[in-house]
């Protein structure tokens, strides 16, 4: 439990930030903020994140019985001190073999031909679970290069692709220009979705997908600085919104925040030795490049096995350049709003804290009923909004990780918005 509310313990940096809208040459004007003030910097839990995607009227459940037959979630994996109760849990059939019946209309071939830029993750799988179709409108989150956009706007689909990085949104949209009044972007966080001008004027979706991450074309560019393979500046911003850059985090921050981040974002186990040699070799001299800092860790911790020993500093630097989990957090807490009753929820993680977020907030909202052994009988949930179409994680399947081993460690969760009870 205390590791659980350690992982959830993340900063809340700037939820709220304003979205800074591209300008040509935004990567050239890298942004100089330096460590938030201690004022800024306050405690997801603190914030009120907490209690905003999982509620406060969660209480410890005696009983375990009424949990049995419940998605199993170990009750120390529930947050928070409560449990929950009962839940409107899919009786589908999601991991039974031949449930996929849209597997066969994606073509892994064709996907790969298309466009070196990203190749979409569960191609199938969000096809089938979108069921995008003509009349719908579906808002995907995360454009990137625009493959899992194509695949709804195949189906006849309108599409609203937003996305934070500029390159991305002008690659999608020459790539899917023929599609003509059916698609449309937006730049900004998927955390400020409400403020499209689509659901500002009302016009709800039916469907809300979110890949995270970073894309492999902004991965595999050696100047987005987000490698540690290749030569680049110290940067790692998705988009001009990401409030600092990697450089700004290794050569500022105070040596506890940079141990806290790669504890929590990276669960990196040798945070401290690498947190303590930053700081001491960068008063010597400023940390200015990606290899720089791959070169120095490898130094300080050495090589063991075959991954890079960076590869945990440089993720949990890119969440918190990124701002990555409290995007999704609120993001999680707007999603009901910017979808229609019946609108689907797909979410695709890589990263387990990140998973975890999602399965919690998914569990809580898709839970009718809560229990706590001080009352006389279950409660309604009054955050109760979703129902899981699938009650586990979607893996990909073994065709789709030969071809993209990026996919190893995606995971597809799913739900559908509840019609309001009349
Ligand atoms: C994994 S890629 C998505 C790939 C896409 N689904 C495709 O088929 O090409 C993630 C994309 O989402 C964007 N992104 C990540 N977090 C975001 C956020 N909080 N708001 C807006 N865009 C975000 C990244 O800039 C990147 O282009």
């Amino acid at each position: 439990m205390a590791g659980r509310k350690k992982s959830l313990g993340t900063e809340l940096l700037s939820l709220f930030e304003t979205v800074v809208r591209a300008a040509p040459g935004w990567l050239s004007a890298r942004p100089s903020t330096d460590f938030p003030t201690p004022g800024a910097v306050v405690s997801l839990r603190r914030a009120g994140w907490f209690e905003a995607l999982f509620g406060k009227s969660l209480r410890p459940v005696a009983d375990e019985s009424t949990t049995r037959g419940l998605e199993d979630i170990p009750s120390d994996e529930v947050a928070g001190s409560g449990q929950h109760a009962a839940s409107s849990l899919p009786t589908d059939a999601c991991a039974a073999p031949g449930w996929l019946s849209a597997r066969a209309s994606v073509n892994f071939s064709e996907i790969v031909a298309a466009d070196g830029y990203h190749l979409p993750v569960f191609p199938a799988e969000t096809e089938e679970w979108m069921a995008a179709g003509p009349g719908k409108f579906i808002i995907d989150g995360t454009l990137g290069g625009g493959g899992h956009s194509e695949i709804f706007l195949k189906s006849g689909a309108r599409v609203l692709g937003v996305d934070r990085d500029p390159e991305a949104l002008a690659h999608a949209r020459a790539r899917l220009a023929h599609y003509g009044e059916r698609f449309s972007t937006w730049e900004g966080n998927f955390s400020q979705l409400l403020e499209t001008p689509a659901i500002r004027q009302g016009d709800l979706a039916d469907g809300l997908l979110m890949d995270l991450g970073v894309s492999s074309r902004q991965l595999d560019s050696a100047e987005r600085g987000f490698s540690f393979m290749r030569e680049g500046p110290l940067d790692m911003r998705m988009g001009p919104s990401s409030p600092r850059t990697a450089a700004d985090i290794v050569n500022k921050w105070p040596e506890a925040e940079i141990v806290r981040i790669l504890f929590e974002f990276g669960e990196e186990s040798k945070a401290r030795r690498i947190a303590g040699a930053i700081v001491r070799q960068r008063a010597i001299k400023p940390f200015t490049t990606t290899l720089d800092l791959a070169d120095f860790i490898e130094k300080t911790i050495g090589r063991h096995g075959r991954t890079h020993p960076a590869t945990k500093t440089f993720q949990a630097i890119r969440m918190a350049v990124n701002e990555e989990l409290e995007s999704l957090a609120t993001a999680l807490a707007n999603a009901s709003s910017a979808l229609k009753p019946g609108g689907r929820l797909l979410i695709i993680t890589f990263h387990s804290l990140e998973d975890r977020m999602v399965k919690r907030f998914l569990k809580h909202r898709s839970t009718e009923f809560l229990d706590d052994p001080g009352w006389p009988e279950p409660r309604p949930n009054p955050d109760y909004q979703y129902r899981l179409l699938c009650r586990k994680a979607i893996a990909p399947s073994a065709e789709e990780i030969s071809l993209n081993p990026r996919a190893r460690s995606a995971k597809l969760r799913v739900a559908q918005l509840l019609h309001p009870k009349s």
